[in-house]
């Protein structure tokens, strides 16, 4: 199989779909791969390291998308590219589809075999292509959300560990999945005071085991978040229902509560954002708005502010699925493999997927496996 890896476009994006380490493999695997010139740039992987495991460079996007059989990419793809996009070609990337009808649209009319990271799941119901890029995020969220609440970025000059004979900070994570939990761990190593809101009471006797008491969890009501919003200093979004938009968690009535110069990082906004005040992504180059007197912080690719890490760890991750479909193809890899069936999201010009399809209000076309191939049916 020929396997491609344009330079991602989107704004302050550093990372690539592929180090030189994977060109290896893929390449001992017997297969073909075109590297963007300069796509590994912004992880510190010059040309020359692609091209000593065997990569051929190509000097522009179009020449790779043209050539390639599979298109390996990190972020979603932009308009721009759209038009490059062929039919029975398999991107695989991250696509966050449920908050984005237009992009979908795209990838139906022109009959891509889109497989989305971001729904891959294992029959435990973990995402393993998530979860590299949510603990780089739930660990940066507290990073970044300690960087806002400072008096010169606009927060209201809280240092989240406070010192002796003053109180530390409050860190109030909504969910406490993989990002709420590596946010609690950075929250907690910062020295703030933290409370998780979560709505599964199973994962909330985890984290309580987990953190030792450290950490307090709250049930996910109206309620219970409302008087926590109320209190925070730094508001973490951290919810996923998988597959499908955020939950709004938190009203614009909520947030007019909430205290002047407080910090609100909604790491869901990928997802279409878990905060009634946060209704559209922001960007590296301008990361933050303020509402109500809070600062709002909604970028949707935040492992992009540290490259290098999230590269590694993401193809650590994304690496054993790009093999088993250059391997074996993409119908004998979707049939032999349920968690990337999960994955699949658009294939023959339809919406595979139930949760992404339900949140599009377009129809859903299961894909069936046949001898000869996967078949919406
Ligand atoms: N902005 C970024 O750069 C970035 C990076 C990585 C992940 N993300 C996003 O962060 C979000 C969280 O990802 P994750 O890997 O932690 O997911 P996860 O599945 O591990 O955790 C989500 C948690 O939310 C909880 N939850 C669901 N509905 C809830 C509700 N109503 N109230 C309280 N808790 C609720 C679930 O029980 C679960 O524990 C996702 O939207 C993901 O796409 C964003």
């Amino acid at each position: 199989m020929i396997v491609g890896v344009p330079k991602e476009i989107k704004d302050n994006e550093y990372r690539v779909a592929l180090t030189p380490a994977g060109t290896h493999l893929l390449k001992q695997h017997g297969h073909r791969v075109i590297v963007e010139s300069g796509a590994g740039a912004g992880s510190g992987f010059a040309d020359a390291d692609y091209a000593a495991e065997g990569a051929e460079l190509a000097a522009t996007a179009g020449e790779v998308w043209t050539r390639a059989d599979m298109i390996l990419k990190v972020k979603e793809p932009l308009p721009a590219e759209y038009p490059r996009f062929r039919e029975g070609q398999i991107v695989f990337t991250y696509l966050h589809l449920a908050a984005a009808g237009d992009l979908a649209g795209a990838l139906m009319q022109a009959g891509v075999t889109a497989i989305a990271y971001e729904t891959i799941q294992l029959s435990s119901g973990a995402l393993p292509l998530l979860t590299p890029m949510s603990e780089v995020a739930g660990r940066m969220s507290v990073q970044i959300g300690a960087q806002f609440l400072e008096a010169f970025h606009g927060g209201r000059g809280i240092l989240l560990g406070g010192v002796p004979g003053v109180p530390p900070g409050n860190v109030v994570i909504l969910g406490g999945g993989i990002v709420g939990t590596n946010a609690a761990k950075i929250a907690l190593g910062l020295g703030g005071s933290v409370v998780i809101v979560e709505k599964n009471p199973d994962r909330m006797r985890v984290l309580d085991d987990m953190f030792g008491g450290r950490v307090h969890t709250l049930m996910s009501n109206p309620y219970n978040i409302a008087s926590a919003v109320q209190k925070a200093d730094l508001l973490i979004g951290a919810v996923l229902i998988p597959g499908a938009r955020a939950p709004r968690l938190v009203s614009e009535e909520m947030v007019r509560s909430m205290k002047k110069g407080a910090v609100i990082v909604d790491v869901a906004v990928d997802q279409g954002g878990s905060i009634a005040t946060i209704d559209r992504a922001t960007s590296h180059s301008h990361p933050t708005y303020v509402k109500y007197g809070v600062v709002h912080y909604a970028v949707a690719n935040i492992p992009g502010a540290v490259p290098r890490t999230s590269t590694l760890a993401l193809t650590n991750a994304t690496l054993p699925y790009v093999l088993e479909l250059a391997d074996k193809g993409v119908a004998q890899a979707l049939s032999d493999n349920p968690a990337l069936l999960s994955g699949l999201n658009v294939y023959g010009g339809h919406c595979t997927h139930p949760a992404v399809a339900a949140s599009l209000g377009v129809a859903w076309k299961p894909a069936r496996m046949t001898g000869a191939g996967a078949v919406p049916v």
